[in-house]
Formats: C-alpha cells, sequence, structure tokens
C-alpha cells in the first residue's frame, strides 16, 4: 500500500498557535460595534426580557455604562432611540427632536468619550405613528421620494449633533444618495461616515427588537381582544408588549421594502447601488442565514468595509440554546462571529460586544 501523504492534514494545526494561523484575519476588540438603546426618560435602565443582558438606557446613565467597557476597550456604538413619551406622527417629526434621546445621547457620548466613534441608526419606523419605516401614500404604499428626503434630514441632524456615522436602516430606495447629497451639501461630506444597511432582509429574527405583541397577534388572537384578556389576567402590563425598540408597524409588514430571503439576485444589486449611490460601508443583516450573502458583498465591493449585523433573534437565540443546555454560550459566540467574520466581513455589530470585550483580553 503506497503511503498518500496530501491526505495527511492534522500535523498542519496540532498546535495551538497552528490552529490560529488557519484564519485569515483573528478576532479583536475594533471589529465589534455594540448596539445600545436610548429611552426618553433621562434616568432608565431597564432589562430587555427577550435580549437577556441588555437594557433601555436613559441618557443620564450613559456614562456609568459605557465607562467601564471603554476601559476594557470598547471602540465603538451604535444608537437606536426608544421614545416612549413622544408624540408620533405619519412623517416620524420626533426622530430629529433636538431634545430627542438619541441627539441627546450623541452629544454625550461624544463630550464623556472623545475616543469613542458613535454611529447612529437612521430610521423614521420608531417614530411614525404607523410604525413604517417610510412616508406613505393615502393607500398606505411607500411614498419614496419625500420618505428619502426626510430620511436624509433625519441623518443630517445625527449628523450635525455629532455622530461619526449614520447608518440607515430603512430600505427606501434612494435614501443613500440622498442622505450622501445632503452631507455633502451641508459640508459634513467629508467628516460623516455613510454605513447602508444595503442588503436587509424581511427577517424573523427581528422579533425582540419590536414589539413582543406581535406573536401573541399569532396565536390568531385580535390585536384588542388578547391586550384585554392579558390585562384581565394580569399577565403583562402594556410596557411588556414593547420589547427593544417599539417599532413594529400597525398594520402591513415590511416586505416591500426589505428583501425576500431568497433574493440573492436583489441583494446583490441593492449592494452595487448603495455602492454607486455614495456609501463607505455596505452592511448585510442578518448575518449567519445570510453568509452566502456576505460572502458576495465580499466580491461584489471588495474595496469597501463590510459590516454584518448579528440581530437581536440571532443573538436571542444564541443564548437560548446556551441555557437550554444544548452548547456552551462562549463557544457558540465564538464559532457563529468566527463565522461571520471569515464569510468577509470587517465590522461586526453584536449584542455580545461586552462579553467579547472580556473574551478577547489577552
Ligand atoms: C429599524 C431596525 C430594525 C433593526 C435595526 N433597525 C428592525 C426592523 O427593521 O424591523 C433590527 C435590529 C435587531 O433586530 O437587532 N428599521
Ligand atoms: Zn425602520
Amino acid at each position: 500500500m503506497t503511503l498518500d501523504i496530501s491526505s495527511v492534514l492534522q500535523g498542519g494545526y496540532n498546535h495551538p498557535l497552528s490552529r490560529q494561523w488557519q484564519s485569515r484575519r483573528g478576532l479583536d476588540k475594533s471589529m465589534f460595534m455594540y448596539p445600545i438603546f436610548i429611552t426618553d426618560d433621562p434616568t432608565a435602565r431597564v432589562e430587555i426580557p427577550s435580549l437577556p443582558g441588555q437594557c433601555r438606557w436613559g441618557v443620564d446613565r450613559l456614562e456609568g455604562f459605557i465607562g467601564p467597557l471603554s476601559r476594557k476597550g470598547l471602540r465603538s456604538v451604535i444608537l437606536f432611540g426608544v421614545p416612549l413619551k413622544c408624540e408620533k406622527d405619519a412623517r416620524g417629526t420626533p426622530a430629529d427632536d433636538p431634545q430627542g434621546p438619541v441627539i441627546l445621547a450623541i452629544k454625550k457620548l461624544r463630550a464623556l468619550f472623545p475616543a469613542l466613534f458613535v454611529a447612529t441608526d437612521v430610521c423614521l419606523c420608531e417614530y411614525t405613528s404607523h410604525g413604517h419605516c417610510g412616508i406613505l401614500h393615502q393607500d398606505g404604499t411607500i411614498d419614496a421620494a419625500p420618505s428619502a428626503e426626510r430620511i436624509a434630514e433625519v441623518a443630517l441632524a445625527y449628523a450635525q449633533a455629532g455622530a461619526h456615522c449614520v447608518a440607515p436602516s430603512d430600505m427606501m430606495d434612494g435614501r443613500v444618495r440622498a442622505i450622501k447629497r445632503k452631507l455633502v451639501e451641508s459640508g459634513l461630506g467629508n467628516k460623516c461616515l455613510l454605513m447602508s444597511y444595503s442588503a436587509k432582509f424581511a427577517s424573523g429574527l427581528y422579533g425582540p427588537f419590536r414589539y413582543t405583541h406581535t406573536h401573541i397577534l399569532s396565536l390568531s388572537l385580535s390585536r384588542t381582544y388578547a391586550c384585554v384578556l392579558l390585562r384581565r389576567l394580569s399577565l403583562l402590563s402594556s410596557s411588556h408588549f414593547r420589547d427593544a425598540a417599539g417599532s413594529a408597524p400597525s398594520f402591513g409588514d415590511r416586505k416591500c421594502y426589505q428583501l425576500p430571503p431568497g433574493a440573492k439576485g436583489l441583494a446583490r444589486r441593492a449592494i452595487q447601488r448603495d455602492v454607486t449611490e455614495g456609501a463607505d460601508i455596505i452592511m448585510v443583516k442578518p448575518s449567519l442565514p445570510y453568509l452566502d450573502i456576505l460572502a458576495d458583498a465580499a466580491r461584489l465591493a471588495p474595496d469597501y468595509p463590510l459590516a454584518a449585523y448579528q440581530v437581536s433573534g440571532e443573538y436571542a437565540m444564541v443564548v437560548a440554546g446556551a441555557r437550554a443546555g444544548v452548547y456552551d454560550l462562549r463557544v457558540m459566540a465564538f464559532e457563529t462571529t468566527e463565522s461571520i467574520v471569515r464569510a468577509g466581513a470587517t465590522l461586526i455589530l453584536s449584542y455580545f460586544t461586552p462579553q467579547f470585550l472580556d473574551w478577547l483580553e489577552a
């Protein structure tokens, strides 16, 4: 029997160090951007039940919250507004309220932590009465041009407040161009980075981010009946219905603007479109079910940083599996994150960021 030496691979990764050399890039702290939820009660620190370990924070709490993370090597955050007290309307007026939680948080974080990179999610759904990410026609369909214009206005307000990065998550046609143009016209073109949620799919994995009562609706109870019933049974108060951001649409869904899960071609076109419209970073979201899209993005936009968002439902899934004894949390957090980097991401938006700051401590 002749020995087939080319079949012997194990010698190549027998040692912990040689195993490390097998990755093109290892994880490091600077790859992580931490999504944080800012609410309009300045002293709030409210845990989000469906996102274990994550809270809604008031502006006055940011120093105590971010300080220790910054000392452990946190480099960047992305802010989500969770307005609970404001008057929502059809065009999302509270989105760029100068006294709103996001603008106050940008200023606070910039003042407290000069070395921290502050990104902001830009969307209207947290601020519109109907909960959709754009401005609607009478018949409830998206009105594209005013949507892009309004989103650009909000992005500019965040940039003027000091955000290093604006990241539109709405998936409206033309919004990347509208934002870039507005930044340039306002003299911020060379100061503010535009990270586009380019390939954002209509996914079931945003559940914890939205209202929990979407699940109650899916039991085919009418919404009013479900609310009355549950209140009467004192199972849930109205505040429990709203999970992380309280941004579920009040009718319809987001399938006319977020991409269909099977749509590889459309995702590739959206990525190429955003490159030509002036995006500085391309993002794919969610991450794990869409690693092929991430790999496509790495080939379509090789000269751009590439972001992946491991979204709320992915995080909740990893945590739930670990709690159910299916696997070790840390092992699975590393495995999912390393697979995202392997597929081509250079930046990961991750709710595991605080834990990675500990885990990556040499
Ligand atoms: C709002 C927005 C969503 C997320 C980021 N921005 C929810 C959605 O589009 O329904 C998802 C974040 C997460 O689930 O972690 N446009
Ligand atoms: Zn939205």
